[in-house]
């Protein structure tokens, strides 16, 4: 490891770009970050626009960097790959990203890297699985965004329907980021009141509105796409908010893509799951009580992951 923090970003899109300015607005969230992108003038012109940045919030060395600096990063970032059209499902991206993520992956591997892989790019779940077979880390320091972004789009819709603060909202979104995800909605609460007893007490809370609500969630990117082409600010926080929990050595729970060996009765996949996040990568993914429909669209959920990935492998 670097003797400051290190992180590397790979892809300097409208994603990367996004993570690499809510990275160098938040205090001590590495002190270094290096960027890599097969367009190397917009990595120049996105490292000069950063840098003018930093005499009005915090010092932190920003530059482009080569897949050989991957070597002693604390943790590579990968946002890189084909993006989602309009139109287009998350999982059309498969085999695109699929190939791009086999070469990349084994240049950030063939530098020496020994730190976290925190991936980004979409359909996430399937390419942060990717990620953990083509470098043969542990499933610990593999992690994907998974669906920390679907939860606080989540828990900001309830906070706006009870009107209250969204970080006093718990609630998470599980499973797939993307079309066959679900909401944890047995186990939401607010202020630590259960949600179900939360609209019981308050008769101005509509609950087929609040359930309106999840499916306003599910299909949130396809609307901002529609509207502007790509979704990227929500996204570049979650992740340096993932960053944060890791660097900080927070032992945030985060409901991140995570390795599932037989958590809620899924094996061998990547899905978005409650997890510790630590120095160490994940600590644990701990498995919640849902209820019997919830844990039905979560295995659900995961037997529609695995005919992908089955397919995306073969
Ligand atoms: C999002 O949910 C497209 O995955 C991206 O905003």
């Amino acid at each position: 490891m670097a003797e400051t923090q290190k992180v590397i970003l790979i892809g300097d899109g409208a994603v990367g770009s996004s993570f690499a300015f809510a990275n160098v607005l938040s205090s001590g969230v590495g002190q270094e970050l290096g960027i890599i992108d097969l367009n190397e003038d917009r990595v120049q012109g996105d490292v000069l626009d950063l840098i003018d940045v930093l005499a009005y919030t915090h010092p932190k060395h920003v530059y482009k960097a080569d897949y050989p600096d991957c070597k002693d990063a604390d943790v590579v970032v990968i946002t890189a790959g084909a993006a989602q059209k309009p139109g287009e499902t998350r999982l059309d991206l498969v085999s695109k990203n699929m190939k791009i993520f086999k070469g990349m992956v084994q240049q950030v591997v063939d530098s020496g890297f020994q730190g976290i892989f925190l991936v980004a790019t979409n359909p996430v779940d399937i390419l942060t699985y990717a990620t953990w077979k083509f470098s043969g880390f542990p499933a610990s320091r593999v992690i994907g965004s998974g669906t920390t972004l679907d939860s606080a789009r989540f828990r900001q819709e309830i906070a706006d329907t009870l009107n209250v603060d969204s970080r006093n909202v718990h609630a998470y979104i599980l499973g797939e980021h993307g079309d066959t995800e679900f909401a944890a909605w047995s186990r939401s609460n607010v202020g630590g009141l259960q949600l179900y007893d939360w609209i019981q007490e308050n008769s101005a809370v509509d609950e087929e509105e609040l359930i309106e609500k999840f499916y306003k969630v599910r299909d949130k990117a396809y609307e901002i796409i529609k509207l502007k082409g790509a979704t990227h600010y929500g996204i570049g926080v979650a992740l340096n908010r993932i960053l944060k929990a890791i660097l900080h050595n927070e032992n945030a729970i985060l409901p991140v893509s995570s390795y599932l060996a037989g958590e809620y009765g899924i094996n061998d996949i990547y899905l978005g799951a409650p997890s510790i996040i630590n120095n160490q990568g994940i600590r644990n993914t701990f498995e919640m009580e849902l209820s019997e429909h919830e844990l039905q669209l979560f295995q659900d959920s995961a037997k529609q992951m695995r005919k992908i990935l089955d397919e995306a492998l073969a």
